[in-house]
């Protein structure tokens, strides 16, 4: 049962108020004065307050403020005698969630409870889902236990707290994206958006316009005016990857906007300010490319007041076994399978490979792997390591059409037409394979 909080000092309207609530089946409290108010909110925390901006003991307002501070969530709907525009305003600027003038329309007054509550719904539902999100991108689902992933835990728990930027370097696979999550969701700022844009995916001018957004009819395109990243993002991070393929203008575009923290729309004549918090990443030495002139070594400067280098997989072979267990329990999951066992000899294979595409490679193997078992055992034969690609070259010497169209049809036939599980394995979109299909016309 929903409980309310009733603060005036009118007897009567105490009463009517009182029995009208209770009988909408709400837990109705009541106080006479503002300090008899601020004391039954802090006992019972009741769902809502409905309360007298003119109290005999304090202004309304005060009473209103000091309810906030307690909890900043408290939904709170103002009463008042008066049609007063100035206490609205400053009311609704401390947080009062409505306002409502005297005397009460009962239905206006159940409607605004009604909304209030919907309100507050919506608002645990939405912590529940930061929440969430919070567990998903836990340190604890960052794995290892190598020397250089506690260091890596270390500068994550540092820098999570501050506004600093961050660079994140490290092969492909190693993480670099999992890491900015886990700071971003582990920062006082996790309500606020986690953008990610990837530098290298688009042309330079439609990139332009993502991160700091255009007017209406700055180019062709543009029939409208658009918010840019660096917008949208609000106090949230900017997760900016692969950072080494950005273009020399937009190289500095990016330094004047991480030095000044102002920018333009593209088109645009009004200067913006963004508080985002910028973490870039790139898998490529940026010192090499500031050598070969095409990175500034300003912006490196800029981008690296703290630098998190993630290990490939190869050199932390001790995490292996760990991973391999953590991997496998998220896609048994995630595939409904129960493949759990891992046989010694195997998870040696496992720890020799050499993962050229990290945990990202060693995830598709497992996936595979997971996707071919027949019991509940990982074996070696379905793991698409050294040996695998001579089993699958043809006698002859074919066209590359040849050899796609045969394979497609092989892992087709193996799966049993069944497309979701084909994709997983030749790591090709739904589309990419309906198209293959038609063009080669194969048996489903
Ligand atoms: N230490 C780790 N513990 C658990 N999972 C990991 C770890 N490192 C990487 N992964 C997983 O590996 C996959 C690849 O990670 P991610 O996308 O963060 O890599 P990346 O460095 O951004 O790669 P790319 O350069 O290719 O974009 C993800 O599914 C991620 O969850
Ligand atoms: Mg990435």
């Amino acid at each position: 049962m929903k409980s309310i909080l009733i603060i005036d000092d009118d007897p009567l309207i105490r009463k009517t108020l009182s029995s009208h609530l209770a009988k909408d089946k709400f837990e109705v409290l009541m106080a006479e004065d503002g300090g008899e108010g601020l004391e039954q909110y802090e006992q019972c925390l009741p769902d809502l307050v409905i309360l007298d901006i003119r109290l005999p003991d304090m202004d309304g307002l005060e009473a209103l403020r000091l309810i906030k501070e307690k909890n900043k969530n408290a939904s709170i709907i103002i009463m008042t005698a008066y049609d007063d525009m100035k206490t609205t305003v400053d009311a609704i600027k401390l947080g009062a969630f409505e306002y409502l003038v005297k005397p009460l329309d009962h239905v206006e007054l159940d409607l605004t409870i009604a909304k209030a509550f919907q309100v507050q719904n919506l608002e645990d539902k939405l912590s529940y889902l930061v929440e969430e999100k919070q567990k998903e991108y836990t340190i604890d689902n960052i794995i290892g236990r190598s020397p250089q992933m506690r260091e890596v835990f270390k500068l994550i728990g540092s820098v999570a707290p501050t506004r600093t930027n961050i660079l994140i370097q490290g092969e492909s696979g190693t993480g670099k994206e999992l890491v900015a999550k886990a700071i971003h969701y582990n920062s006082p700022f996790n309500r606020e958006p986690f953008i990610v844009i990837n530098c290298s995916a688009i042309t330079d001018t439609l990139l332009e316009s993502e991160l700091f957004g255009h007017v209406k009819g700055a180019f062709t395109d543009a029939v409208c005016e658009t918010k840019g990243k660096f917008e949208i993002a609000g106090k949230g991070t900017l997760f900016l990857d692969e950072i080494g393929d950005v273009s020399s203008s937009l190289q500095s575009k990016l330094l004047r906007v991480i030095e000044t923290r102002d920018f333009m729309k593209v088109g645009g004549e009004k200067v913006l300010k963004t508080e985002a918090r910028i973490i870039a990443a790139t898998n490529q030495n940026l010192r090499a490319l500031i050598e070969k002139g095409t990175f500034r070594e300003d912006l490196y400067y800029r981008l690296k007041v703290v630098v998190i280098q993630l290990p490939p997989l190869r050199s932390k072979k001790e995490d292996i076994p760990e991973l391999v267990g953590y991997l496998l329990e998220k896609i048994n999951n995630e595939l409904r399978r129960n493949v759990k066992k891992v046989p010694p000899p195997v998870m040696e294979i496992l720890k020799e490979h050499t993962w050229r595409g990290n945990v990202r490679e060693l995830e598709n193997a497992l996936t595979r792997a997971v996707i071919l078992a027949k019991g509940d055992v990982l074996l070696e034969e379905n793991l698409p390591l050294e040996g695998a690609e001579k089993k699958i070259l043809p006698r002859e010497l074919v066209p590359i059409k040849d050899v796609e169209m045969n394979y497609i049809q092989h892992v087709l036939t193996e799966m049993r037409g069944n497309k979701t599980k084909t994709c997983r394995i030749l790591q090709i979109s739904r589309p990419t394979l309906d198209k293959k299909i038609k063009e080669y016309d194969l048996k489903i």
